[in-house]
């Protein structure tokens, strides 16, 4: 059986819950969260390692730097469907049956928008026009493919009874995939639950398609919504990592994946994703994006195991599941997460990262992370786990190359003194200085970089983070530029936060410099 039919089988059974990512495609709407054909293929990695059924990768018709990172995805991948979104145009579904060409399973996803404000107000089309739209839509993607699914836009205020017409045709024309899009987040939990259903019980050919949601985080309500769909039939959920997306972003998939596996009890099916992968994905996709995340975030967030209460610490130590309803350790969380220091060797490090579920790939990059690890470790004693996956996100394992690297930094910064730094830059292989006053060190840093790099660029954001507790704990920090309309994000890590600051900024500079497509499908 070939991986396309292996995964078309599982589509259809009625207790296998389809877990469908939209991190790289839905998730990059998100303002200043572009990212390149590279990060991509490296995020689609990791959800296929693990087990996501359907990844959706990007926007094809948006801009050829979309297109071509859904090509890129769709040639790495041959574990998970890979699909790629199209407005019910015959120019977008090309463009994306072109980009799906070497998917091992392709899956197109065509929609349309259904709600009386945008059929009146966006698309100026009569209902009627709307169903014929759709059912054509349908028929020219099943050219490419038999793995078509469909979304009526903004159902969470449409007419259910329009829902019903436009949802039987499409079926007929042979969607496989139904998807009910809450797009402004505006549903809730019992209305939306009631809504799948009565779709199920009322659309005549219902039985013949996998009903889908896909809603949004406006209202916080995005999980629960999918969560009462699941409950009322819907058998694959569209979600991203971190919950990231448009405006308040998407429903969190290690939420909804997590509550299904915990209240199996209540739930009639069944995900197939590898928990234990969870943390490394949400750190590569925190990393990529910049996108931080949140302390107690559920499941993912640094304290979302950490007892901090003497009653609660005292009743998990008598027996966990006093306050405990999952183990750290079952999302990716490592029990004991001090695991290294300067005195460990290549093999320990190895070991602890195929442990952490971390893959180098060559030898070469693996030499090139270990020599960063004893860097660290020169630097911090304890290198705790959260620490090697920062130093494994470094892009400068993604094959970017260095237009600018940091050769040296002089900060001086007294009380009552202006802060000043100099830098020494080794550009394009010829070493520069300079130095420049500013409000800050970290001001004074930039602005002696800017006066060698001259970039023009506009700094959208500036974040530090610390990776784990104390004083030596490494400051992750993350640059966002702009530039003529392209958007990237730097990143840099390091136990100096200045120097983890030019780092970063050094970072956004050589995506800049590289030109990478940062496409950002707005649709
Ligand atoms: O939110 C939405 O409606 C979407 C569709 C394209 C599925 O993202
Ligand atoms: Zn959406």
């Amino acid at each position: 059986m070939t991986d396309a039919n292996h995964l078309n089988t599982r589509h259809l059974n009625a207790g296998h819950l389809i877990i469908f990512d939209t991190t790289l495609r839905d998730g990059e709407q998100s303002p200043g969260a572009s990212m390149t054909r590279e990060e991509k293929v490296r995020i689609a990695r990791q959800l296929e390692k693990m087990r996501v059924d359907v990844i959706e990768a990007g926007f094809p018709a948006a801009s050829d730097g979309d297109f071509e990172a859904v090509r890129a995805v769709a040639n790495a991948i041959r574990h998970s469907s890979v699909c790629a979104l199209a407005r019910a145009l015959e120019r977008d579904i090309n463009r994306a049956g072109e980009a799906l060409q070497n998917a091992a399973a392709p899956r197109i996803h065509t929609f349309i928008a259904t709600s009386p404000i945008h059929m009146e107000k966006k698309l100026r089309m009569q209902p009627d026009q709307v169903i014929e739209q759709a059912v054509k839509a349908v028929n020219w993607a099943r050219q490419y493919t038999d793995d078509v699914e469909f979304s009526p836009e903004d159902a969470g205020r449409s007419d259910p009874d329009f829902l019903c017409r436009i949802l039987e045709a499409v079926i007929d024309a042979g969607a496989r995939t139904l998807n009910i899009p809450d797009t402004v987040g505006y549903a809730l939990p019992d209305q939306f639950g009631a809504l799948i259903r009565s779709l199920r019980e009322r659309i005549p050919n219902a039985d013949k398609a996998v009903f889908s949601v896909h809603c949004h985080n406006d209202l916080g309500l995005a999980v629960a919504n999918s969560i009462a769909a699941v409950l009322n039939g819907a058998r694959q959920v569209e979600c991203t990592i971190n919950g990231l997306g448009e405006r308040a972003g998407n429903a969190a998939l290690e939420e909804v994946v997590m509550a299904v596996r915990t209240r199996a009890d209540v739930f009639g099916c069944s995900t197939r994703i590898d928990t234990t992968q969870i943390v490394s994905a949400s750190r590569l996709v925190a990393g990529i994006t910049g996108f931080a995340v949140q302390p107690n975030k559920a499941i993912v967030g640094i304290n979302a195991f950490a007892h901090e209460s003497g009653i609660h610490q005292d009743g998990v130590l008598k027996h966990r599941e006093t306050y405990e309803i999952m183990r750290a350790e079952d999302v990716g969380w490592t029990a004991n997460r001090m695991v290294l220091g300067k005195h460990s060797g290549r093999n320990a490090f190895r070991t602890r990262l195929s442990e952490l579920g971390i893959e180098l790939g060559s030898e070469e990059a693996v030499n090139a992370a270990f020599a960063r690890f004893k860097t660290l470790a020169d630097k911090k004693h304890e290198i705790f786990d959260e620490d090697l996956h920062t130093l494994i996100n470094d892009e400068s394992f993604g094959g970017v190359p260095e237009a600018y690297k940091l050769t040296s930094l002089k900060v001086c910064s007294e009380t009552g003194e202006i802060p000043r730094a100099c830098v020494v830059l080794n550009i394009q292989g010829k070493e520069h200085s300079a130095c420049a006053e500013g409000s800050g060190p970290v001001d004074a840093t930039f602005k002696a970089i800017e006066t060698l790099a001259h970039s023009d660029t506009e700094l959208l954001l500036y974040s530090v983070n610390s990776i784990t507790t104390g004083t030596d704990a490494q400051g992750e920090v993350t640059v966002r530029l702009a530039k003529a309309g392209r958007i990237v994000n730097g990143q840099g890590a390091d136990t100096d936060i200045v120097v983890a600051s030019a780092e970063a900024y050094l970072d956004a500079l050589n995506a800049l410099f590289q030109s990478l497509e940062r496409a950002h499908p707005q649709i």
